[in-house]
């Protein structure tokens, strides 16, 4: 299993189980062949079974794969049109659970919440590789705060890869993400401070795992530490 999906899944349930929300959403933008989303399905099936919290499963992609772009902040020198098509019947027929949205991000994300009545949203893969696909999806963010966990996890793929891949804040996902953040005083997507260091050793998701705080989240605040007590008393 995808050791990204699996963690960001795992916190999200164990937050809403805290919180005492007994079914989420974990939502993949960018499909593709569909290898994420079976892995998903796979991630979902376990955690259910570990944390007793439900998934639901959504799928967002164009089926014809990457659009065409000569913008430079789409990183052409990187992508071509066409990259990554899905085969949606060869797909769907492997697909137990999840749902696929097929369409533009910028329009499907729009409808998304009023025709699928989603469960509170706990987790977003962002993996469609284009600023101008990635800036029209984090309009998700702009709905009201009950539709999401109050600390929602995040998964942004194009921020690190190969050699060639040369990211930074001008360009692409972290882009994306810079402007999402300039534009809302109140929720933020941020990386988890040292993460690597809760793991003891550095691996390159930890760099792609994000947060999105609502701190304009009613239950932002709520207590959901494990501890009922915490004291730090001298020894005698
Ligand atoms: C790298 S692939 C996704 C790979 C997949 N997440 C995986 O792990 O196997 C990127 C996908 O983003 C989709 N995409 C890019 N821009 C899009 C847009 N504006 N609307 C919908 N899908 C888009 C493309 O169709 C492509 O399949």
């Amino acid at each position: 299993m995808r050791p990204n999906y699996l963690f960001g899944m795992r916190q999200a349930a164990r937050q809403a189980k805290a919180l005492q929300i007994p079914e989420i959403a974990a939502i993949e933008f960018g499909v593709a062949g569909g290898m994420g989303l079976l892995e998903m399905e796979q991630v979902a099936e376990s955690l259910q079974a570990e944390t007793g919290v439900r998934f639901r499963l959504y799928g967002f992609d164009l089926e014809t794969g990457l659009p065409p772009s000569d913008d430079y902040r789409d990183l052409p020198y990187l992508w071509r049109a066409g990259f990554f098509k899905m085969d949606r019947a060869k797909l769907e027929r492997q697909l137990k659970r999840a749902t696929l949205i097929i369409g533009n991000v910028g329009e499907t994300v729009l409808a998304f919440i009023e025709r699928y009545s989603p469960p509170v949203i706990g987790f977003v893969s962002f993996d469609l590789d284009l600023y101008t696909s990635t800036k029209p999806a984090l309009n998700l963010f702009n709905s009201a705060a009950s539709h999401f966990l109050p600390r929602t996890f995040c998964y942004f793929d194009d921020i690190v890869g190969d050699l060639d891949e040369v990211h930074c804040e001008w360009v692409g996902e972290l882009l994306a993400i810079r402007e999402f953040n300039d534009a809302h005083a109140a929720r933020k997507i941020a990386k988890i401070n040292g993460l690597s260091w809760k793991f003891g050793a550095p691996t390159q998701w930890h760099d792609q795992i994000f947060v999105l705080h609502l701190f304009d989240h009613p239950a932002y605040k709520q207590y959901i530490n494990e501890r009922t007590d915490w004291q730090l008393p001298l020894p005698e």
